[in-house]
């Protein structure tokens, strides 16, 4: 039987006090990886940290902004202190649930103070983790970034509109990381996740909202941190080797069909 993928790795994931980021903490920690969690919320990171320890696997929590290039630099070195090297970069943090920056609506009326902060949250935060990461993982012959983007990054929307370009950009960043350091052993890869019920979700949509995106899944349900956990694991694992530059779509398939597939079933269902 195969060990864990992740045994004698180390990894940091951001945003990782809440949803999905907590989730791929602890799959990387359960997958054997010491992981290192930076978030605003420094109590919801140490209680993820505690939940790690306690599982037997080793973890520590630091309160950070990853839109603040000594803050999050300083992260990656306390870890590379702390554990001795940095394999995985989960890039996961964005602006949205309790931490979002203000409204985010269309073109016309979108505050120019909040499309820069949304940039610097979602996608700056990302580039000046891959800038320090990388030197570092080139270090012991290379390692594995994932960012976390969105189905949003792909298609146009009502709403939504700084957030959504700010993705659009992790996933054209992801590209460049994987182009330019691939040859030294850095892979580098996105996951656009489809409606996953996080905090975030709870706070930021509706209940008729979140069961109308549903209605446009393939999947019966919509998905768990979990399943993205379980992708980060993948791309971050040995078992991803070949796997570089790629925006992956974990999303119940609601980017793959023809935009009327939802009234389509319901008619063919003799709905209406
Ligand atoms: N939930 C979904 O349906 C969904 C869909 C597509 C993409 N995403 C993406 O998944 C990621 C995680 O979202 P989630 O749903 O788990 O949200 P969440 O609100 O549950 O978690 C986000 C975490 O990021 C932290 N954070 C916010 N700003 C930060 C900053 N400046 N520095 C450090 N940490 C910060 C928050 O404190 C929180 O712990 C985000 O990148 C989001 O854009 C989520």
């Amino acid at each position: 039987m195969p060990g864990p993928l992740l045994e004698g790795r180390v990894a940091i994931v951001t945003g990782a006090a809440s949803g999905i980021g907590r989730a791929s903490a602890l799959r990387l920690a359960r997958e054997g990886a010491k992981v290192a969690i930076g978030d605003i919320d420094v109590h919801g990171a140490t209680a993820v940290a505690d939940e790690i320890d306690s599982a037997g696997g080793a973890a520590f929590a630091r309160e950070t902004d990853v839109s603040d290039e000594i803050a999050f630099r300083s992260l990656i070195e306390a870890t590379c202190d702390r554990f001795g090297q940095l394999d995985v970069l989960h890039n996961n943090a964005a602006a949205l649930g309790n931490a979002r920056v203000g409204e985010d609506e269309t073109v016309t009326t979108l505050d120019v103070d909040v499309w820069d902060r949304t940039m610097a949250i979602n996608t700056r935060s990302v580039m000046i983790g891959c800038k320090h990461a990388i030197p570092r993982m080139l270090e012991t012959g290379g390692g594995s970034i994932v960012n976390t983007s969105s189905g949003a990054a792909i298609l146009g929307g009502l709403s939504g509109t700084a957030y959504a370009i700010s993705k659009a950009a992790v996933n054209a960043l992801t590209q460049y990381v994987a182009t330019q350091y691939g040859k030294q052993g850095i892979r580098c890869n996105a996951i656009m996740p489809g409606l996953i019920m996080t905090p975030a979700v709870e706070v930021g949509l509706t209940p008729p909202v979140v069961d109308m995106i549903l209605d446009h899944h393939m999947t019966p349900e919509a998905g768990r941190p979990e399943d993205i956990a379980a992708m980060v694991a993948f791309l971050a694992s040995d078992e991803a080797r070949y796997v570089t530059g790629q925006l992956i779509r974990v999303d119940g398939g609601i980017t793959s069909h023809a935009p009327t597939y939802a009234d389509l079933r319901r008619m063919m269902n003799g709905e209406r």
